[in-house]
């Protein structure tokens, strides 16, 4: 490495602590003015737990659409717009913004990591994981969710609710920022016998689409009225009269608070606190709730159906010379100014830049996603992305730094895996993680596909497109898998129970389904089966995995439970007000979200 190689680095170092100190002072003060400028009022007609993609839709829809009071409980604090920028989401993991969670050591899966646990971040910060993730946006198989609700509602429905939810809760837009990856990459796909998808769901390639407005990120927690959210309140558990839920039980830093909800709790903390909520509460499997003595309200498999999709191959695609961010781009100061000036360049990156929907069996309908993002592990020398990703030193040694070329990675999804796992709490104390066990990869089939995907994108690198821009796969012998001829299938199931990754789209834990089965925690009406006046809304609800990111199937299925539950069933569809709070002078001068 050279000198001023060593240079940006050390640069950028300084800067990831000058990020980190950030969020403290954010962080610490959110919880001050908590604490002591926040006067509680404590009965309202709806509690909404948790700020996250769901809870901010329901909530903006109830405050917009209603007279019904509410509130809003969320365990994380308020954000910055600073921290809003796109390219440092990174940032936000392992931070006080993050849950902080991990799998429970994977038998088949995440060896590569520490204690062989994959990491899985939560945001817990207003807006929820919409503040932490890669903003992408896909609609997915409108044909999978009408089957959700066993065919109550009719695709147009569901379509309708999607033109309604991207239009005044996602802001849509499209790269602001693009590589000198994206046309080779799409000139491939073209190659590769794939089409370019322009806004249809389908197999082929299409640049990303992204929850942006001027180039920032936009969550839908955005324009929520921030006073009826209160922040730093850690919702512990469901107060309950005979079976019907009457209230929250909650805390402030050590205050404890009652809180009253006369028409209903709506429970939106996503998949994993979700199921913590309802266990600690007498909701779950009776095993569980009798081993730790809770008393039982209903028993429901609350916490089984743990889903998620499933990839890997990170750095797997090298190059010659750089067709990526770099650490460079990160601290150039121009690269500011064209953000904050005009919402371009390259702090406006997602960090994926094209999504590829492929099949390994030659179908018509995709089992394998491609996302290809313009950075790799690598490409920060350690200072930040080994460590959110829990990257054993041994691995990080011998192969993620041994890498003397440009890394880029196209991640190979499973779009429908088998596997399924679950989450259970194994405590009382509401302020413990609950054990999480995915048992990523435990279905052969899963790892079937995934070693499919893997050889799919070396013929993708073979095209004469990649080739021309310098594309080689990375022939460094992944630690663990020596004894394996490089890119045999041997040697691909050896790599991928290794370098196993999550694309942090958890489902299924309070899976929707008839009530009369055994796999349901919710009915079609977002009910939890078996109680009175409790709601589950959120990516927990959502019993099988959507063909693409999940956002935007949580997003629709929050705005269709307003719709179906709260309004008055009369009126469809009339304009939302657009409503904009604004909060924060300054960030509304730099963002300009509500003046414009
Ligand atoms: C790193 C990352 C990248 C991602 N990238 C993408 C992407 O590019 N595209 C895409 O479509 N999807 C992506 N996702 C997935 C998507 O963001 C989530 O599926 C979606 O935000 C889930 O919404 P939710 O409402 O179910 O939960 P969340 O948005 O997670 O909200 C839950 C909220 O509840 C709060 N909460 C939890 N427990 C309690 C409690 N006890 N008391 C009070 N509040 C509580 C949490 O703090 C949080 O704010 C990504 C996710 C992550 C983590
Ligand atoms: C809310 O209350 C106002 C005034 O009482 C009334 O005009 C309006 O129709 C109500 N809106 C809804 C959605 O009930
Ligand atoms: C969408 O799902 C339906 C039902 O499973 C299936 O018939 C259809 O082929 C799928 N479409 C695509 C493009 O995958
Ligand atoms: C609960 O699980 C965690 C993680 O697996 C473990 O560290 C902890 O000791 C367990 N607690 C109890 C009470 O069993
Ligand atoms: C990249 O490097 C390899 C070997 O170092 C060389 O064979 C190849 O021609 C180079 N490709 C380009 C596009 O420079």
């Amino acid at each position: 490495m050279n000198f001023s190689y060593c240079v940006q680095f050390f640069i950028f170092s300084v800067c990831v602590h000058i990020v980190t100190l950030f969020t403290y002072i954010i962080y610490y003060s959110d919880i001050f003015a908590s604490i002591y400028l926040k006067t509680v009022e404590t009965e309202y007609d709806y509690i909404i737990v948790g700020s996250g993609t769901a809870g901010s839709i329901i909530a903006h829809r109830i405050a917009t659409e209603t007279n019904y009071t509410y509130i809003v409980l969320e365990a994380g604090s308020k954000g910055h717009g600073l921290l809003d920028i796109p390219v440092l989401s990174p940032f936000l993991h392992k931070s006080v913004y993050d849950w902080n969670y991990e799998t429970s050591p994977q038998e088949n899966a995440c060896w590569g990591m520490v204690d062989h646990k994959c990491r899985l971040p939560q945001g817990k910060i207003v807006g929820g994981s919409s503040k932490l993730n890669n903003m992408v946006h896909v609609r997915g198989n409108i044909s999978h969710y009408a089957d959700w609700f066993h065919r109550k509602y009719s695709n147009d429905y569901i379509k309708k609710q999607f033109e309604f939810v991207e239009k005044h809760f996602l802001h849509l837009d499209d790269l602001q920022y693009e590589s000198k990856l994206v046309d080779s990459v799409l000139s491939a796909a073209t190659e590769f016998g794939y089409k370019i998808l322009e806004s249809e769901f389908d197999l082929g390639f299409t640049k990303s689409l992204l929850s942006q407005r001027n180039g920032k990120r936009w969550s839908t927690s955005d324009n929520l009225d921030m006073s009826k959210v209160f922040s730093n309140f850690l919702v512990e558990e469901i107060l309950f009269i005979g079976n019907t839920a009457v209230g929250v039980k909650c805390s402030l830093s050590n205050q404890k608070i009652q809180m009253y909800a006369k028409k209903g709790v709506i429970l939106s903390a996503g998949t994993l606190n979700t199921p913590k909520i309802l266990q600690l509460s007498g909701i779950g499997p009776a095993h569980i709730l009798k081993s730790l003595g809770i008393p039982i309200v209903k028993d429901l498999p609350v916490g089984k159906n743990l889903q998620d999709h499933v990839t890997t191959g990170l750095d797997l695609v090298l190059f010659n010379k750089t067709v990526s961010i770099s650490a460079l781009d990160m601290i150039n100061p121009i690269n500011a100014i064209k953000y904050f000036i005009y919402g371009t360049g390259s702090f406006t990156s997602p960090g994926c830049e094209i999504l590829g929907f492929l099949s390994t069996k030659k179908l018509a309908t995709p089992n394998i996603q491609f996302m290809v993002l313009p950075v790799g592990l690598s490409s920060d020398r350690g200072s930040l992305l080994k460590n959110i990703l829990g990257i054993k030193n041994n691995v990080w040694n011998n192969y993620f730094n041994r890498i003397n070329k440009y890394a880029t990675t196209i991640l190979p999804i499973v779009l429908h895996p088998k596997s399924k796992g679950t989450v259970y709490i194994n405590s009382t104390d509401p302020r413990l993680p609950p054990v999480i066990d995915p048992k990523y990869l435990s279905s052969t089939v899963d790892r079937r596909t995934l070693i499919d995907g893997l050889k799919l994108i070396k013929e993708f690198v073979n095209t004469e497109s990649m080739k021309k821009i310098g594309a080689t796969l990375n022939d460094i012998k992944f630690p663990g898998c020596e004894d394996h001829v490089l890119f045999t299938d041997e040697y691909f199931n050896c790599y991928i129970k290794h370098l196993t990754l999550s694309t942090y789209h958890p489902i299924g834990t309070c899976s929707m389904g008839p009530p009369t089965s055994k796999n349901s925690v919710v009915d079609t009406s977002f009910n939890v089966i078996g109680v009175n006046r409790l709601h589950v809304v959120d990516a927990s609800v959502l019993p099988t995995m959507p063909s693409g990111n999940i956002n935007a199937a949580v997003a629709m299925m929050a705005s269709l439970f307003f719709e179906t539950n709260l309004k008055s069933q009369q009126r469809m569809f009339t304009d939302v007000l657009n409503y904009c709070y604004v909060y924060d002078w300054f960030i509304e001068y730099v963002f300009r979200i509500c003046l414009k």
